[in-house]
């Protein structure tokens, strides 16, 4: 498979990143109930996306808002360490998937195939959704997150919203009478708002610094970024790429492709104990005029690593619990397998969250994977080491130390 095709993708178009629009707009509690009162005078769709973001009057319990699971304190990503959150009209209800941090989405492409058939671009671990508008209505319908019923049950929370008078001010006086036209607006604030409020792409990580020569990396961070560089050794940035992007903007450590890694299959979902559930990703999305492709069965896309060292569950399943365990997963998969998958009756059951017939989806051509039982991994301890010490270069709020001279 060509890695090369993977990253040929993307001519992004100027982003504007609007820095006045949340001045003056208040930050809200990310669980409490709808607290737009304190702002209700927003005039402007991103100001208004973030009360929306905020606001837990629009689901079902009454008590679960975007920010709930995509909390502004963990990078926009889940606030814990369960491997699937709770949503529903009791919270009672678990969800299926690890919630991604939605930073840094911005000049994620629509979800479109290319020439060679690879897929790339779209939303959610395995791209059910073309674009970041059309992202919105699962939260607020499914069943086990906000959990309306339908449009017309969000839409009518959103004409009772303290801010109804400052949506009708900015998408017109009829913009909440049709619920077609309404959800369309409210989809588009919620799109306007992670697209250009500045908190969703600050760039301010150790790395970008240094990108910009006003930080320098340890060793052990610049050893790390090496391997996660060299093709022969890690191989990440294949499909993670570190450096700056054709357009000159920074790395996003991601090429926006989806690629089947065989994560092992994760107990702790209760949806697992089903034999007959499984995860088959990018394959079965449903998106609309595209049949099930079997050569597509168990890839999930390939998300940022800004950030990733403050989650505490990892991959589409969270069923790896940390940083250095991710990193250690690649090298090991295929060397040791009996570290990453259960055995029954003396045999490894690799690959187990995946029935047999798709196992060969998974990839085992590419550097660092490329390696028989056995055989020594692809990095030594200390090297894995080094790329968790590069990858915490990558959390947002870096602030340089004082010089003390
Ligand atoms: C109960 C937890 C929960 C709530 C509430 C929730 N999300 Fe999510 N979000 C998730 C999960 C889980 C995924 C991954 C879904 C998948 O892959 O199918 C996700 C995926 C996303 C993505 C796609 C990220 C990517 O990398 O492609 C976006 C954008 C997003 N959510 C925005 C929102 C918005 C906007 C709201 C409020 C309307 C919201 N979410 C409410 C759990 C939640
Ligand atoms: C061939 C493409 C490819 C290569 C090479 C690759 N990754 Fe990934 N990476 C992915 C995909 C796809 C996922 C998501 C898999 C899933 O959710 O099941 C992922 C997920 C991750 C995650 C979890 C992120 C999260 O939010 O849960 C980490 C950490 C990670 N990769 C680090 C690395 C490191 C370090 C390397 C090099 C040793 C590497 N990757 C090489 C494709 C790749």
């Amino acid at each position: 498979m060509s890695r090369f095709s993977r990253s040929k993708i993307i001519p992004l178009s100027g982003l504007l990143f609007t820095l006045s629009l949340l001045a003056g707009c208040q930050r809200s509690d990310s669980t409490g109930s709808s607290s737009a009162s304190a702002s209700v005078n927003v005039s402007t769709p991103v100001a208004l996306g973030e009360l929306i973001f905020h606001d837990a009057s629009l689901s079902a319990s009454g008590k679960q808002s975007c920010a709930s699971c995509h909390s502004p304190e963990h990078a926009h990503a889940q606030p814990n360490a369960l491997p699937v959150q709770l949503g529903g009209p009791g919270l009672d209800q678990f969800g299926t998937r690890a919630v991604p941090s939605i930073r840094y989405l911005a000049a994620t492409p629509a979800f479109a195939v290319n020439e060679e058939g690879t897929p790339s671009g779209g939303f959610n671990h395995d791209g059910s959704a073309e674009t970041l508008a059309a992202q919105a209505e699962r939260p607020l319908l499914a069943a086990n997150e906000m959990a309306n019923l339908t449009r017309a049950a969000v839409v009518d929370k959103l004409r009772r919203a303290e801010y109804a008078p400052a949506f009708r001010k900015i998408y017109g006086d009829k913009s909440l009478d049709d619920v077609e036209v309404a959800f369309a607006k409210l989809s588009d604030a919620l799109e306007r708002y992670q697209l250009e409020a500045p908190e969703f792409h600050p760039f301010d990580s150790k790395y970008d610094a240094y990108l910009a020569g006003k930080a320098t990396l340890s060793d052990a961070e610049m050893r790390g970024l090496k391997v996660f560089n060299d093709e022969k050794r890690g191989n990440c940035a294949a499909c993670h790429p570190s450096a700056k992007r054709e357009d000159g903007g920074s790395p996003l450590f991601t090429d926006f492709t989806y690629d089947a890694l065989g994560v092992a299959r994760n107990k702790a979902i209760p949806a697992n104990a089903d034999p007959a559930h499984v995860d088959l990703g990018l394959c079965k999305s449903g998106r609309s005029g595209r049949a099930a492709e079997p050569s597509e069965c168990g890839k999930f896309k390939v998300p940022t690593l800004r950030n990733v060292a403050t989650r505490k569950v990892f991959f589409h399943n969270g069923q790896v619990t940390s940083l250095r365990d991710a990193v250690a997963f690649y090298v090991s998969r295929d060397t040791h397998p009996e570290k990453w998958y259960p055995t029954v009756k003396g045999k490894v059951q690799k690959f187990d969250d995946l029935p047999s017939s798709y196992h060969r989806n998974v990839n085992v051509d590419e550097v660092p994977y490329h390696r028989k039982r056995g055989e020594r991994p692809a990095l030594s301890e200390q090297e894995i080491d080094d790329v968790v010490a590069f990858l915490r270069t990558l959390d947002d709020g870096y602030s340089a130390p004082r010089n003390t001279k």
